[in-house]
């Protein structure tokens, strides 16, 4: 039993030996590259965009509100390494109307040159119980966290697959990685974009354009502060058993995973045991991440069975809560 194991873990380190030369893409250089950040002029968008500029890319932001794409062009443009960088702002909705969307995307490549990077960063969280939530909002999340991340890639693509360089990255969420209560209509949101993401990565990468899919967790931003007051407590206790990280240190991880093309781009203990755990037939960047994640499936496995325990735990305690709320409030 012990050989067949020995004998199977072999084989397989061989093979990812063997395909490792197919896997591993060459880093895109950002000095000079024009990166494109939807979603730009707040939040993680806002911090991305500040990062590939430090490294000197030239920025389009794309945002909706005129006012706030101007403060976070004062914003970016402090971190200049050189004077010939430009932060262009573009004010559209990424998920209202494609042909639009394709416009503003051709002007932006007239005035900084074809786009290197495309970071889809325009995002909505809502919660609420499923139940309660209006059907609108459903519609609302598919067409902000889905539509809002195909229009602008799919006005990209072509572009990059013709000079074979480019780089797509889809913000998901650890809501995309599992489904969580309060979560139906944004984990089902964030989980489309993985299938999206997977599909693209086979079909563009023997033009050498790399796609990476990023699951933050509760990220401290104003779509936080928004999303906070839809949450049900349910839903506020379960986000409250993991850390809450800083939009800084998001933009930073995403990155460098874009940079080197990884397909996974995840942070902290628990964002490399979801990745793990999740990875299913995800495509892999490089030897030791396929083997990290057969080594590490099983014993992720089981501890997310404790998780799945305690957050039906914390469900079922909020319920007896309410009954007894409720009885008390008859009463009364
Ligand atoms: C959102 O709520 C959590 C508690 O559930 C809190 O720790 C966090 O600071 C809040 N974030 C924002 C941006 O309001
Ligand atoms: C996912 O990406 C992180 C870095 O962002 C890396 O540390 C981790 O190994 C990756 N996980 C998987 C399962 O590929």
């Amino acid at each position: 039993m012990l050989l067949l194991a020995a004998a199977f873990l072999v084989a397989f380190v061989l093979l990812l030996y063997m395909v490792s030369p197919l896997i591993s893409p060459k880093p895109l250089a950002l000095p000079g590259a024009h990166v494109v950040v939807t979603g730009g002029s707040s939040g993680i968008g806002k911090c991305i965009a500040i990062e590939c500029y430090k490294q000197g890319a030239f920025i389009t932001l794309v945002a909706r509100n005129e006012e706030k794409l101007l403060q976070a062009k004062k914003e970016i443009e402090k971190y200049s390494i050189n004077d010939k960088q430009v932060v262009l702002c573009i004010s559209v909705d990424v998920s209202e109307d494609y042909n639009q969307v394709e416009n503003v995307i051709k002007q932006a490549q007239e005035k900084l040159g074809p786009v290197d990077m495309l970071v889809n960063c325009a995002g909505l969280a809502l919660a609420g119980k499923f139940e309660d939530l209006e059907v609108s909002t459903f519609e609302k999340l598919m067409n902000v966290n889905f539509l809002g991340s195909v229009y602008p890639s799919r006005a990209v693509i072509t572009t990059m697959m013709e000079r074979r360089v480019g780089r797509i990255v889809f913000v998901s969420s650890q809501a995309g990685q599992l489904g969580l209560f309060g979560y139906t209509a944004y984990s089902s949101s964030k989980f489309a974009i993985r299938g999206l993401a997977e599909a693209l990565q086979m079909e563009v990468k023997p033009y050498n354009v790399y796609v990476t899919v990023a699951y933050p967790p509760d990220t401290d931003t104003p779509g936080l502060a928004m999303e906070n007051k839809t949450k049900p407590l349910e839903t506020r206790l379960i986000s409250e058993t993991t850390s809450i990280c800083k939009p800084e240190q998001v933009a930073k991880q995403i990155v460098k995973d874009a940079i080197q093309g990884n397909f996974n781009s995840s942070i902290g203990s628990d964002g490399y045991m979801l990745s793990s755990l999740t990875c299913g037939m995800a495509p892999v960047t490089s030897i030791t991440e396929g083997l990290q994640q057969v080594v590490t499936m099983g014993l992720f496995r089981t501890i997310a069975l404790f998780y799945l325990g305690s957050f039906d735990g914390i469900v079922r305690r909020c319920m007896t809560q309410r009954v007894k709320s409720e009885i008390a409030d008859k009463t009364a």
